[in-house]
């Protein structure tokens, strides 16, 4: 059998800025809108400043308002929700994301449930997760959202009774990636820790979705030939060289390359999707608030 086709997350995020550049251009030339998205990075977690920092520079180059808020790590909580309830109510800003994790003295929910879940670009609102969860339009987290794009751009538009194994159950990837399969008609699955004979339920589906932190869980004797895979995982493991270490997903790629139709590496896959999609919610929230449609490019 061929080898399976390797999704380029960077080749398919890169299309999608473009795509949302010629939205921002549109919705400025003909609405006389600037969508805004504002991050909140409290504390400096080094991994939450890359992030940030890359979130800032590609929200600019599409061409959208960027606001970066900075708190100090002994932040209070009142504070954070204090400067959420100013974002909230600023006209400029269409999008706010505020970066996790938060320091301890910080109750993530809380905070969560404070933005207005009209700009909750996120997705992690519950009440964006109980309209997902409804089939009503909503803000969806990036990463599923990223994966959908990714299994729809592999296999076609119609996903239509395709059996479908999200592995993980997460509130941020699994359980709105099952909401998301489930609307686009597949048979959805969902495994995770407690779930008995996990290899045959995998080796059943024609879309496997991997989200479970655990380096090279999903060995290639789980996966159907031909099934397309989404490796989520970003697990860092010692390299090859002494003190080195290196990136691997939750799907043994060497194996699985040989089995599956068509596979995320890692890294290279759905990371790079996900800031592409953020940037999408952020013009998507910023036609909702205008009532206009989101500019079909
Ligand atoms: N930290 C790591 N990834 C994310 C994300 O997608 N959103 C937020 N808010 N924090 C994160």
């Amino acid at each position: 059998m061929a080898e399976a086709k390797i999704i380029d997350g960077h080749a398919f995020a890169e299309r999608l800025r473009g795509k949302v550049a010629k939205q921002v251009h549109e919705l400025r030339d003909v609405h006389h809108i600037t969508p805004g998205l504002a991050v909140v990075l409290v504390g400096d977690d080094p991994a939450s400043e890359v992030y940030v920092r890359n979130k800032g520079k590609m929200t600019q180059e599409v061409g959208m308002k960027s606001f970066e808020h900075r708190l100090p790590g002994d932040t209070s909580q009142k504070e954070l929700l204090t400067l959420i309830e100013g974002l909230n109510d600023d006209p400029e800003v269409h999008g706010i994301l505020v970066q996790l994790p938060l320091p301890d003295q910080i109750n993530p929910d809380a905070v969560l449930a404070e933005i207005d879940p009209a700009k909750d670009v996120d997705g992690f609102h519950v009440y964006n997760a109980g309209k997902l969860a409804a089939g009503l339009p909503a803000l969806v987290p990036c990463t599923p959202l990223g994966c959908l794009m990714m299994i729809k751009d592999t296999l076609g538009e119609d996903l239509s009774g395709l059996r479908a194994l999200v592995l993980g159950r997460s509130n941020i990837v699994g359980k709105p990636m099952a909401a998301l399969l489930l609307g686009e008609n597949c048979t959805v699955t969902i495994a995770h820790s407690r779930t008995k004979d996990l290899a045959e339920e995998c080796s059943r589906a024609d879309i496997l979705v991997a989200a479970v932190g655990r380096p090279k869980m999903v060995t290639g004797d789980w996966i159907k030939p031909g099934a397309t895979v989404i490796d989520v995982g970003i697990n860092r493991v010692p390299g090859a060289e002494e003190g080195k270490t290196k990136l691997v997903g939750d799907v043994d790629f060497e194996e699985a390359i040989k089995v599956a139709g068509a596979i995320t590496p890692v890294p290279g896959g759905v990371g790079p999707m996900t800031i592409a999609c953020l940037l999408q919610n952020t013009v998507t929230a910023a036609c909702a608030q205008n009532e206009i449609e989101v500019p079909a490019v």
